[in-house]
Parts: C-alpha cells; structure tokens; sequence
C-alpha cells in the first residue's frame, strides 16, 4: 500500500483511487476524535450533518444548521493534521439558489478551513455542483438514501432495488463526475448497483451500506466505536464497545469520589 502523505489533498486522493487502494473515510465532529481518527491513518475526515443525532441530540439531521456545521467542521479541522476534511452542508443551505449555495460552500473553506464540501442529490443539484467546482470548491456528491429527506418520504429505506430506480441512480451519478464532483458517496444501495455504479464512473465512490465494491468505505464513527447503542445498523460493524467502557471507567471515579479513595497522594499537591 502507498505511503500516506503529509496532508492529502483531492488530487492525493485520486492517486489513492487511481492506484487501487481503498479510501478509508470516517466522520468526526470535535477536534479530538478527528485527531484520534488522523492518527488511526484515514484519508478522509466527513463533518457529517449526522452531528445531529451523533452529538447534538436530535431525531434526524435537518435541525443542523450552517453555523452548527461550520463550528463543528473547524474544530475537526484544528484536529487533523493529514486527511482531507470535507464539511457536509446541511439541509437548505445548498438547495434554495446557487449564488447561495457558493456563498455558504464558501465558508467551509474560508472560515472553516475545510478541504472541500459535501451535499446530497444527483442530477438535481448537478448544476450547484458545477458552479462550485467552477469557484474552485472540491464537491463530494451523496446519492441512494438521502437523509435530509427523511420527512419527505417517511423514513429511510434501501434505494435502487427496482430496475427505474437503480438506473435513475446511476444516471445521477454520472451527472455528478460530469458537473465535477471529485468522489461519490453511495449510501443505501444493493451491493450489485454499488458495483455497477463503480464500475461505470471514474471517480471514486464511497459507500455506506453499499457492500464492498466501493473505491473506498465511510462509516459514522460513534457506530463503529459503540458509543451509538440504541441499534447497530445494518451498514456497521463494531470494533469497540466504547459505551461500556465509559460507564465502567466513571462509575469507578463515582465510586473512588464516594469512597475517599480518589483523589490520593499521587493527585494531590504538598
Ligand atoms: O452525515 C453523515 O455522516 C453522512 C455519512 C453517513 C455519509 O452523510
């Protein structure tokens, strides 16, 4: 596997995928994670809009607001120091014009310090996407379920099954590489069309949910870690039990607080 460089860029990126090795992508939210998930050597850092549910305690991720977003986007950034950070731009913050969507997509950069932008659609935001790659904006496109829909449809379900869907995908996706967006992620989709879509493109696909034919995987990192308990999606895998641990180890200080036991000589000053 090629060596990672110092700080990755779009362009390092695409070697990555140019050279067959897989894109490792996590999300990270506070400048700690995003230090822990830098060293652990992923090449992408998302800002998802999923700091919603993950950190701000909402059902979905519609609540989160651009300023949410920017804060939390510069804090990851302050804590990276070689992936590629990407903020997600929340719901209604890329859709209502371009000028707008520039003007906003701006400020994860400017403000921010973020590498580039992530928003969600296909051939409907394919225009926006352009003009911000026009702008000099690095765009990660997002197609299959789309969570900042979730109200509109009722909930969130696996795209693509049918022949007109998983077509209407595909079309999206290559409306995305042709407005400029430098990687796509696929989420939700039957693994067959997560192939076919990353056989047809030549940018870079990045799934969730999308089986292992991908260019690369990205994952919330609270699923993976297991301080997410309420279910383990489908999509996710647990290589920790972080929740259990937390308890254990702050039960233990209650339990030192409570008993006289903590804090000791070694924590006390003469
Ligand atoms: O918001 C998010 O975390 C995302 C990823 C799950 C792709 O969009």
């Amino acid at each position: 596997m090629a060596d990672k460089p110092a700080k990755l860029t779009v362009r390092g990126l695409r070697r990555l995928y140019e050279q067959g090795d897989p894109i490792v992508a996590i999300t990270a939210y506070d400048a700690l994670t995003a230090r822990l998930v830098d060293e652990a050597g992923v090449h992408l850092i998302l800002v998802g809009d999923s700091l919603g549910m993950t950190m701000l305690g909402f059902p979905n991720t519609l609540r989160v607001t651009l300023e949410a977003s920017l804060h939390h986007t510069a804090a990851v950034v302050r804590g990276t120091r070689s992936a590629l950070v990407i903020g997600d731009m929340p719901f209604l913050t890329f859709q209502v014009n371009d000028d707008e969507a520039v003007r906003n997509a701006g400020r994860y950069l400017q403000e921010a310090g973020a590498d580039g932008v992530k928003l969600e659609g296909g051939r409907n935001v394919a225009g926006t996407v352009k003009r911000l790659v026009s702008t000099g904006i690095p765009v990660l496109g997002h197609i299959g379920i789309l969570p900042q829909k979730v109200v509109g449809e009722g909930g969130y379900r696996v795209h693509g099954r049918t022949q007109q869907e998983a077509d209407s995908l595909m079309d999206d996706a290559l409306a995305l590489q042709e407005a400029g967006a430098f990687a796509v992620v696929v989420e939700g989709v039957p693994r067959s069309l997560a192939e076919r879509i990353t056989g047809g493109l030549d940018i870079p696909t990045i799934g969730i949910g999308a089986g292992p034919a991908c260019s690369g995987q990205v994952q919330v990192v609270q699923d993976i870690l297991g301080l997410f308990e309420d279910f383990v999606p489908k999509h996710t895998k647990r290589y920790a039990h972080l929740a259990d641990e937390i308890r254990r180890a702050v039960a233990q200080y209650r339990e030192d607080v409570q008993t006289g036991t903590f804090p000791g000589d070694e924590q006390s000053f003469s």
